[in-house]
């Protein structure tokens, strides 16, 4: 019935720090990845190359992406909204490029300043461009379980949006709980539809935890087969044109209810936990995953 393995996708250093008031130096982040790298994680999303406009938290990607000694065996990657950004990470050399674009028409407009339907050529074409340059690129569907703006969205909508990414060709498609709405329910009835669509390998869950339901959702999600995740260590997150969003699961709880489980992942969750005090140092607040509240009370 469960997983024998789940692959952790760890997005601290963007969805994360792309939230935190306090902007990390350059020399902490590029610190900070590379404890991640080596605490057995195979996935780190590094950093994104958008406007420093829109997000000035991370305005130092280049830097950021070619500075990091890389670990053989991770994949580094980074967000991309247009070909403006693309330049840059292939400039940069990641290993993986990420698209994203929301399934509700507000949210793409306040996130990317684009209507749903002027987005698509957009990314069809970063896709395009990132294959040609042999990059693996990942596919974001944002506001999957609702929208600030709009509320519902139907799971047509989602399919809709889904099924155009995937036709673009991109490898694995992350459905995102932007505002952390979602409940176990709703995760069944939207996978039970996705599924019978696209094949599961192609599937991950981006839960973002606001109310506390980000770990039932992704129990959910496994026993409907899904056996990749995103998180955050910490806890770490949000999306900033996405008012109340909080940060994305804690890589550090779904660690500790993965492995309780039986279920591997291949991550060390002690040297996870020096990675997250490291972090929380630098951004000067207690994270608020239940591991690392744990640890602070056995310290006291
Ligand atoms: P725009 O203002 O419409 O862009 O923003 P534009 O194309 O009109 O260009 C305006 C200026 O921005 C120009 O510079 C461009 O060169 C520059 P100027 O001539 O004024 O000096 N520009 C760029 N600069 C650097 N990098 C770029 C880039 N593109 C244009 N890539 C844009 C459109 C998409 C750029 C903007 O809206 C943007 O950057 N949005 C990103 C917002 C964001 O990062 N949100 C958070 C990530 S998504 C998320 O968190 C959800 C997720 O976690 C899943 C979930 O939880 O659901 C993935
Ligand atoms: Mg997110």
């Amino acid at each position: 019935k469960w997983p024998k393995h789940v692959t952790i996708k760890e997005v601290g250093p963007r969805d994360g720090l792309q939230n935190e008031a306090v902007t990390v130096a350059t020399e902490d982040k590029i610190a900070w990845i590379q404890q991640l790298a080596n605490t057995g994680l195979t996935y780190i999303e590094i950093t994104s190359f958008v406007s420093p406009k829109w997000i000035p938290q991370l305005s130092d990607s280049y830097e950021v992406a070619t500075n990091i000694e890389r670990i053989e065996g991770v994949t580094y990657a980074a967000l991309v909204p247009n070909q403006k950004g693309l330049e840059k990470a292939l400039a940069a050399n990641v290993d993986e490029v990420s698209v994203f674009m929301s399934a509700s028409e507000t949210h793409n407009r306040k996130n990317i300043n684009k209507s749903i339907a002027e987005t698509f050529p957009i990314l069809a074409d970063v896709v395009r461009e990132a294959k040609a340059a042999q990059k693996t690129v990942r596919g974001y569907v944002s506001t999957v379980f609702g929208c600030p703006y709009e509320g519902m969205v139907s799971i047509e909508q989602v399919s809709d949006v889904a099924e155009k990414l995937l036709d673009m060709g991109i490898d694995e498609l992350s459905l995102g709980d932007t505002i952390g709405v979602a409940n176990p329910r709703q995760v069944e009835q939207v996978l039970t539809v996705l599924l019978k669509r696209f094949p599961k390998e192609k599937l991950a869950m981006h839960f973002h935890d606001t109310r506390g339901t980000a770990l039932a959702n992704v129990l959910m999600s496994l026993q409907m087969g899904i056996t990749t995740f995103d998180s955050s260590l910490g806890g770490l997150g949000g999306c900033p044109y996405a008012p109340g969003a909080s940060g994305n699961v804690a890589t550090d709880d779904l660690l500790y209810m993965l492995h309780g489980m039986g279920i591997s992942t291949g991550v060390d969750l002690d040297r996870l936990t020096e990675a997250a005090l490291f972090i929380q140092e630098k951004i000067g607040r207690a994270l608020n995953s239940h591991h690392l509240q744990t640890i602070a009370s056995c310290r006291t």
